[in-house]
């Protein structure tokens, strides 16, 4: 039971294998030591198939082994950064905060009887547990031999707001929106964002891919700011998604996607005639509400983009009103949040990927080291975020981007600025990190390993080195080196190795490969591809076409093909 980058991931017929889901919430509750007597837990999920059952089970196993409280959403819901406001919002009678929170959710993977369920757990900052939290459940789960239980207490109604009393624990059912909307009408000015909203040439649609984040969205964008309800696409959280893949990219949100103007590649859909203009702006959410998918009318911001531009803007979001201390991005993400960080004069982070690493940065300061704060950080999986929580948060992105286009948009009276008008000026003051990612889902995993050896072989021997510079020299490339990213944390010293190879080639391309953490079967394969280019009149191009001949020399190179069998990416972002 080895959790990946983002909890333990598995198929429901696993996890309603005997005491499977039981073995796992003991761990959790164990590795917590004698500070789970008598503590909080915050405990809710995306809404997926199994989600209820598994909290009932929850609920009576913290009460067996000694929780004093469990805060549990309404329905059974709560988002991921939900969990970790209510973690650090919420206070209990003693004024305490929670110790420990278990989120049930498997984020943008596919639900349903025969599809992924998933447990990850935020320690008592709200931050999702670290490597070595992680490392230490898994060591419990090697020697697991009991766990503990309630027998014959009835089930917690979930659907109702309320307290009750299980085995002697305090379960109370709790609005999952109240800390969470609390906290962002902290970070935000949502007179401003009302007052976009209300302009007339302004509309949005927003996709909640039928995950947990559509009631936060129905309450704040409809209910706080004033949108039209109708801006609301499958905001009905549902067990199987819809029959969907809640993961909110070009391909798996497209009917969103076709609505902003685009098609499934990015590019621009010919006007049907008489048909009304698309929204201004649009966003998707994934399952558990962390991800977040941000377009413009007829324009797709990539996740990397987004984080600088947002960067490049901070000052219009109050929670960063004196100017950003640091930021930071996962090393696969492209480096256009650098450019903004070397121009303004921000500190800029390079971690491995996965949102955990950031949490150590956000809390440098409590941990002893300097103070990061006020931070902002993202990935190019569609995440982004600050340190108002320790998750990544898709309203959150939302709210940033509406919060830059109301103050670009401060005069009534003159025309709209959209999303891709601030994109497109900001390419034309930094330059610009053209990006793409090509995934290969559902690959063989003895295949995809043995690539990433050959890789790794590579990056440490002059000899195997010699292979792939030849390949990509073939296709005009000249590869000047291969590593694998090692991150050595500021905070607490620890070395995750081992988090991704990349290719640098002469004139400043580069080319990343790793293998996913996140699947449940076989192996998926991302290849992150970035070219910078500072001349303004060249910003403007088409990635795709922009990167296909980088693209070629790095697949050779890697000898994807040759490994996998796979002569296409199943999806591309
Ligand atoms: C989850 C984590 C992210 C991470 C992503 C990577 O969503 O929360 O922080 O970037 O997984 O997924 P991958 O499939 O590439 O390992
Ligand atoms: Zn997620």
């Amino acid at each position: 039971m080895r959790p990946g980058t983002s909890g333990l991931r598995k198929k429901v017929k696993v996890w309603q294998g005997e005491h499977y889901l039981e073995n796992f919430v003991q761990c959790i509750l164990e590795a917590q030591g004698d500070a789970l007597k008598g503590a909080t837990l915050v405990v809710g999920g995306d809404g997926r198939y199994h989600n209820s059952a598994a909290i009932q089970t929850i609920i009576r196993m913290a009460a067996a082994n000694g929780a004093g409280q469990v805060w549990v959403g309404q329905g059974g819901l709560l988002s991921t950064p939900a969990v970790s406001a209510m973690i650090r919002e919420k206070r209990g009678a003693e004024g305490e905060r929670a110790l420990l929170g278990i989120v049930l959710t498997a984020s943008h993977n596919p639900g349903g009887p025969t599809e992924d369920f998933g447990i990850k757990f935020n320690n008592a900052a709200g931050s999702p547990a670290t490597e070595l939290d992680t490392e230490a459940v898994y060591a419990l789960t090697q020697t697991i031999a009991a766990y503990k239980t309630l027998d014959g207490t009835p089930d917690v109604d979930l659907e109702t707001v309320g307290v009750t009393d299980v085995g002697g624990m305090r379960v109370e059912v709790v609005d999952p929106t109240e800390d969470y909307v609390r906290l962002l009408r902290r970070t935000f000015d949502f007179g401003r964002l009302r007052a976009l909203v209300a302009r007339p040439d302004f509309s949005m649609v927003y996709d909640a891919m039928s995950g947990a984040a559509g009631p936060y969205a129905k309450r704040v964008l409809v209910e706080e700011l004033g949108a039209d309800p109708a801006c609301l696409l499958r905001c009905e959280p549902l067990e199987d998604f819809g029959g969907g893949h809640p993961d909110p990219n070009l391909t798996y949100a497209d009917d969103l996607v076709a609505r902003m103007g685009l098609a499934a590649d990015g590019s621009v859909l010919p006007a049907a005639e008489g048909a009304a203009e698309p929204p201004v702006f649009g966003a998707a959410a994934d399952g558990d509400g962390d991800r977040n998918m941000v377009l413009g009318r007829r324009f797709f911001v990539t996740p990397s983009d987004s984080l600088a531009v947002i960067a490049a803007n901070a000052q219009a979001i109050p929670h960063f009103k004196d100017g950003l201390k640091a930021a930071a991005r996962s090393m696969p993400t492209s480096a256009a949040l650098d450019r903004v960080g070397a121009a303004l004069g921000f500190r800029v982070f390079e971690t491995p990927t996965g949102w955990k690493f950031f949490g150590n940065l956000m809390d440098s300061k409590a941990l002893g080291g300097p103070d990061l704060a006020p931070f902002l950080c993202g990935e190019e999986s569609f995440g982004t975020g600050s340190d108002h929580v320790r998750e990544k948060d898709g309203l959150w992105a939302v709210l940033a981007w509406l919060s830059i286009l109301a103050e670009r948009n401060g005069d009534p009276g003159a025309p709209l600025v959209g999303v891709g008008d601030v994109v497109r000026e900001h390419w034309a003051r930094f330059g610009r990190n053209y990006y793409a990612r090509y995934d290969y889902e559902g690959c063989g995993a003895d295949g995809a390993n043995a690539m990433m050896e050959a890789l790794r072989a590579a990056a440490d021997d002059s000899a195997a080195f010699a292979a792939p510079a030849a390949a990509a020299k073939q296709r005009g490339f000249e590869l000047v080196s291969i590593d694998d990213f090692s991150y050595t944390d500021p905070v607490d010293g620890s070395v995750s190795a081992r988090q991704g190879v990349r290719m640098a080639f002469a004139s400043g391309e580069r080319a990343v490969f790793r293998l996913s953490g996140t699947g449940s079967e076989g192996a998926t394969v991302r290849v992150y591809l970035e070219r910078f280019e500072g001349d303004v009149g060249a910003t403007q191009g088409r990635a795709s076409e922009e990167l296909r001949p980088l693209a070629e020399a790095a697949l050779a190179a890697a000898r994807l093909q040759e490994f996998t069998g796979r002569e296409a990416p199943t999806v591309i972002t």
